[in-house]
């Protein structure tokens, strides 16, 4: 089977190795030449250095850039079964060419978009055949990550949803399956991660240095807040919350953090820029954490409620089912646990306590417990995930 990969940047490039990896014959177009030649020449410099590490045979790594052609003409990509756009995020380019590949490619094509952040339904609704479009989001490195959302829009056919999953699969990747709403599982239900530890910051309750280590030494998680943040990009990470929160009608869950905002104004986007929140010149000293057993229980469970309150709304909300919710957190973002099972662990009536606590403190809808928790403390039930 033939797949077409519209976009050779960051992500289409590593989606086009996975499917070579996968033996498909992979083509990989993009409407800038340089672009194309950057991509060719990092996917074999890739590749080299896991020859050099003993990873992968060289044989292998030629049969996988054998199987990749660069092409500069969308026409080639006629014959393809499956397509997947990875360009700009940009709404109406992405229209464009949607309606362009429906020129081109057979009825039966599915023609996916990588997109974070555009609704998969107005993406479809400027094709002809709209129930053959989906979305298929990778998680950036695509070639390590292991997870792929799969969003059907409210167009998709059956066909298309049953097939897309099972090429995915077949390339190895573990995939779960969200409803077409802002952020789908991941880039929706992580956003307290940063939102709720940027305003514990904010209102001075601890300082970066301690709110990071707190998250990691209570939580176990791998990078606190400010630390992946700063690793990520503040470009990046600001612009999914912001458009998270106007896609949710400005909700005050996901309202962003002017702190985070400036950094992007002053252009300290983290590690990229050499300064973040921390700076990370040559010679520059990290802040020491203010270790306190109690402020460091105080800002994990913070965090954490907030995290399992938005894990639960997405379950209520049908986003998801909790299996996959499960699935999606600990294999697209690594976390320790999944949220779900953290709720059972650290108890549904506390999280509901801490989250009123929060509410009556602040009088701030951000802090509303979701319905599914109450429920869930009145008949006494835990999260079933299996
Ligand atoms: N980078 C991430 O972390 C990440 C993760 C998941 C999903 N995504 C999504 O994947 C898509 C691509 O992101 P990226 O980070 O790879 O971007 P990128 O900027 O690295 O690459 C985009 C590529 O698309 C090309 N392009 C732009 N317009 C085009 C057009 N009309 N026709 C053909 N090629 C065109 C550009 O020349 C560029 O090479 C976006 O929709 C983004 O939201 C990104």
């Amino acid at each position: 089977m033939q797949i077409g990969i519209i976009g050779s940047g960051a992500m289409g490039s590593g989606i086009a190795q996975i499917a070579a990896t996968a033996s498909h014959a992979t083509l990989i177009f993009d409407n800038n030449p340089g672009a194309l030649h950057r991509s060719a020449e990092k996917t074999a410099a890739g590749l080299e250095v896991q020859v050099q590490k003993g990873k992968l045979s060289k044989d292998e790594a030629e049969r996988i850039l054998g199987n990749i052609t660069y092409v500069s003409n969308l026409s080639a990509c006629s014959n393809c079964e499956l397509i997947i756009e990875a360009i700009v995020e940009d709404l109406d380019i992405k229209k464009t060419v949607f309606r362009e590949l429906e020129m081109i490619v057979s009825k039966t094509c599915i023609i996916a978009t990588n997109t974070s952040s555009i609704s998969i339904t107005s993406i479809a609704a400027a094709c002809e055949t709209p129930d053959r479009v989906i979305g298929i989001h990778f998680f950036n490195p695509a070639v390590i990550m292991p997870l792929v959302e799969i969003i059907p829009a409210i167009q998709t056919n059956e066909e298309t949803l049953k097939k897309s999953c099972e090429i995915i699969a077949s390339w190895g990747k573990t995939i779960v399956k969200a409803k077409d709403t802002p952020g789908f599982i991941v880039n929706r239900v992580a956003r307290p991660y940063y939102g709720e530890a940027f305003k514990i910051m904010e209102e001075g309750l601890a300082d970066m240095a301690t709110i990071d280590w707190a998250l990691k030494e209570k939580g176990g998680f791998k990078m606190g807040p400010f630390e992946l943040t700063d690793f990520i990009g503040h470009d990046v990470n600001y612009a999914v919350t912001e458009s998270v929160w106007s896609a949710f009608y400005f909700d005050a869950r996901f309202r962003p953090s002017i702190s985070q905002k400036r950094l992007v104004e002053a252009n300290f986007l983290g590690r990229k820029s050499g300064k973040g929140f921390y700076d990370y010149a040559e010679g520059s000293i990290k802040p020491e954490p203010l270790k306190n057993e109690t402020l460091a229980v105080e800002i994990f469970e913070r965090v954490l409620v907030m995290l399992i309150n938005e894990a639960a709304d997405a379950i209520y909300m049908k986003i998801a089912s909790p299996k996959d919710l499960e699935t999606a957190m600990t294999k697209g973002v690594n976390y320790p646990k999944g949220l779900l099972a953290w709720a059972n662990e650290l108890g549904i009536e506390k999280t509901v306590s801490i989250l009123d606590g929060l509410f009556n403190k602040y009088h701030d809808m951000r802090y509303r417990v979701c319905p599914l928790l109450r429920v869930m403390v009145e008949k006494k039930t835990q999260f079933k995930f299996v």
